[in-house]
């Protein structure tokens, strides 16, 4: 009778097995046989009524019966899961000739670059960064710069004044230097940089722009002289221009230094020989600068006899223009990101 029920289960599980169509219904089919309410379960529990001389033959009959059960699982579920990871892999597949979708990222403004490496060079050279108010008074722009009210030199930098004749958009970034000095009370030794914004009243063009950037430096310490500005420039420019640039000083004028010189640097583009970039002089001017005059000294309180200093002031735009070989000043303020495009060029390097 036993051996009845056995062979019922074994031909309904065959019959089951016919009807399998996925991986769901073939766990179905496991836990109908297997599971803790199982046929074969169940017919295992059975095995402690059976007589002692059949308990053998009817063992081994639900263990037949067990493994049909496991073996056709396993190998079932092997086909249906590589079924599926096929059906996965075709829906997946990812077709490598087609073009990529390009990914637009941002990319720093490059005069916002060429400042940062600026600010690197010095701060290795043991410099300070520090800022200034945009918004400035008319004493640290010019009173203090030894350009009195009334100087000649004013005109020459065509202000903006916000508030009678006090209140101004600072026309440079020396007043900084000023700044500096008041804050180091004539004591210590000062190495500072600025980078900042300025303003003037200018039409704007490709070479000039009502607000642009300078960069303004400092140094006050013991016998400063010309060459220290010199050796100095030349670290700097020989980083933004490679190392085969060569300096040249040109005597200047400027309130606030004595002596006073314009910075030019050898044309990178020519080596000398005459080009559009250097307007065939072989030579391309890039700052102001010179030794700080003793009335700016003494007014922010640095006594003339005991310190020195020398100060330079670098047109940023013009470094950029030079640097990454762009022809009009205007494409650094553009908020057209067709147009600021052209800086993702550099990104790389
Ligand atoms: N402030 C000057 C200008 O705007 C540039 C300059 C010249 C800055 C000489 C300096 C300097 O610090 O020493 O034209």
């Amino acid at each position: 009778m036993k051996n009845d029920k056995i062979e019922d289960i074994k031909k309904l599980l065959e019959e089951d097995k016919k009807n399998i169509k996925d991986i769901k219904m073939l766990d179905e089919f496991k836990i109908k046989y297997l599971g803790k309410k199982g046929f074969i379960t169940e017919l295992n529990s059975e095995i402690k009524n059976i007589q002692p001389e059949d308990k053998k033959t009817f063992g081994q009959a639900v263990n037949e019966l067990r493994k049909i059960v496991t073996d056709f699982y396993e190998e079932q579920k092997e086909k249906y899961e590589n079924e599926i990871l096929n059906e996965r892999l075709k829906n997946e597949a990812i077709d490598i000739s087609l073009p990529a979708t390009k990914i637009s990222i941002g990319s720093p403004n490059i005069l916002e670059k060429l400042i940062e490496e600026v600010e690197e060079v010095f701060i290795s050279m043991g410099y300070d960064v520090v800022d200034g108010p945009e918004i400035e008074e008319d004493k640290y722009n010019f009173e203090m710069l030894n350009i009195p009210k009334g100087h000649p030199a004013r005109d020459a930098q065509d202000t903006f004044y916000i508030e009678g004749e006090e209140i101004l958009l600072r026309s440079q970034t020396s007043p900084v230097q000023v700044r500096t000095m008041l804050k180091g009370h004539g004591e210590i030794p000062i190495r500072v940089i600025c980078p900042g914004k300025t303003y003037r009243r200018d039409d704007d063009d490709a070479t000039h722009s009502h607000q642009f950037m300078q960069i303004e430096g400092l140094l006050v310490d013991k016998n400063i002289s010309l060459s220290d500005l010199k050796g100095t420039i030349d670290v700097i420019v020989k980083k933004l221009f490679g190392k085969d640039i060569e300096t040249r000083f040109r005597p200047s004028y400027y309130q606030f230094t004595e002596p006073s010189v314009e910075v030019d640097i050898s044309c990178f583009n020519c080596n000398g020989d005459g080009c559009n970039i250097c307007k065939h002089t072989g030579w391309i001017t890039v700052a102001g600068a010179g030794i700080v005059h003793p009335n700016v000294l003494r007014m922010s309180g640095y006594e003339p006899k005991e310190w020195s200093g020398f100060a330079f002031g670098f047109g940023a735009e013009r470094l950029a223009m030079l640097k990454y070989d762009i022809d009009d000043c205007r494409v650094f303020y553009n908020t057209d990101l067709r147009e600021v495009k052209i800086f993702d060029r550099w990104e790389s390097e």
